[in-house]
């Protein structure tokens, strides 16, 4: 089994707060290996290409939302006008384009065994209200769908990761050129 690589954000709230350095010491302790990082301010366009466009995406996005406006009990038509799962994934894209281009993010690539499944398991769950104690998005934000909702925004949960191998050697390819990756 190769030794995997994935895509780490820091996001423009994480920043914001100041926690760069909590959060890095975290990947850092578990075991993981920073190969490469930068702090971008993303233009809207390269969060547009970022995150995907195909009607796959803002289904599985838009179904997401309602399973948590289900267990939230939110309706959805009276929050945000419509229940169509791909109309939701296309409002949750717009508005996550605006939360990526609100300020500077911190990209890195870290490497280790099994490291997508481990940064995920560090992470947490999409929404903080309901992630575990221990997990990042648990320890550091209290924030959830419908709050989100209410205030016209996305989930504000502090870290992107990449969710499968695929993914991360996509991502990691959108924010770093082979040369800014070392190996030492
Ligand atoms: P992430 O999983 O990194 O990438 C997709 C983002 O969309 C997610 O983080 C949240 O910021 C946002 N998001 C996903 N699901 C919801 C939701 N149910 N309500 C609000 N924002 C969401």
């Amino acid at each position: 089994m190769p030794i995997e690589r994935t895509l780490v954000l820091l996001k423009p709230d994480a920043v914001r707060r100041g926690l760069i350095g909590e959060l890095i010491s975290r990947f850092e302790r578990a075991g993981l290996k920073i190969v490469a990082m930068k702090m971008v301010w993303a233009t809207p366009q390269q969060a547009e290409r970022f995150y995907p466009s195909s009607e796959e995406w803002f289904k599985s996005a838009g179904s997401k939302l309602l399973r948590a406006y289900q267990e939230l009990g939110v309706d959805p038509k009276s929050r945000l006008g419509t229940d169509d799962p791909v109309e939701l994934g296309k409002y949750i894209k717009k508005k996550l384009i605006e939360y990526m281009t609100s300020g500077p993010i911190v990209a890195m690539v870290l490497e280790g065994n099994r490291a997508v499944e481990v940064v995920r398991k560090l992470v947490g769950p999409t929404a903080p209200h309901s992630a575990p104690p221990g997990t990042i998005r648990g320890d550091y934000s209290i924030d959830s769908p419908d709050l989100a909702a209410e205030e016209g925004r996305v989930v504000f949960n502090l870290v992107h990761a990449s969710d499968s191998r695929e993914e991360a050697a996509r991502e990691i390819s959108f924010w770093f050129k082979p040369e800014e990756i070392y190996s030492y």
